[in-house]
């Protein structure tokens, strides 16, 4: 879908607000876990993912990728699934973590001098 930074900027921060449930790293980086069913938003901006994403094993989310300045690459690791982030564009998908633990999310698209420090990260609990 069309966006455009400050929408999606702006969507993102309405969910971080809602939502927070703790900071992370000398960054202060927010922790964000949204009730299973609701919309998820996820920037790439340089250099970093934001925010953290706390989901839960076998609930379905739908999740909004986008850029607020350069092009990036979404990469989840370790399953490798790899997805072209551009700014002025929102991917929207359907997803259902199947495992619990901690994903790494780093960017494959060359962003510039920080591109190598350009990482994220999920976290997936099992409330069952
Ligand atoms: Cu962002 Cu490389």
């Amino acid at each position: 879908y069309r966006t455009t930074p400050e929408m999606f900027q702006a969507k993102t921060q309405a969910m971080v607000d809602k939502y927070k449930v703790r900071e992370e790293t000398d960054l202060k980086i927010p922790v964000v876990a949204p009730p299973p069913g609701s919309d998820v938003y996820l920037m790439g901006r340089v250099y970093m993912w934001w925010p953290m994403l706390e989901l839960e094993k076998g609930q379905s989310y739908r999740l909004h990728l986008s850029s607020i300045d350069l092009q990036h690459g979404f990469s989840l690791q370790p399953l490798n699934i790899n997805i072209q982030v551009h700014p002025g564009y929102e991917s929207v998908m359907t997803i259902t973590p199947t495992s619990s633990g901690e994903f790494g999310i780093v960017c494959n698209e060359y962003c510039g001098l920080g591109h190598h420090t350009m990482t994220g990260r999920i976290y997936v609990v099992d409330r069952t």
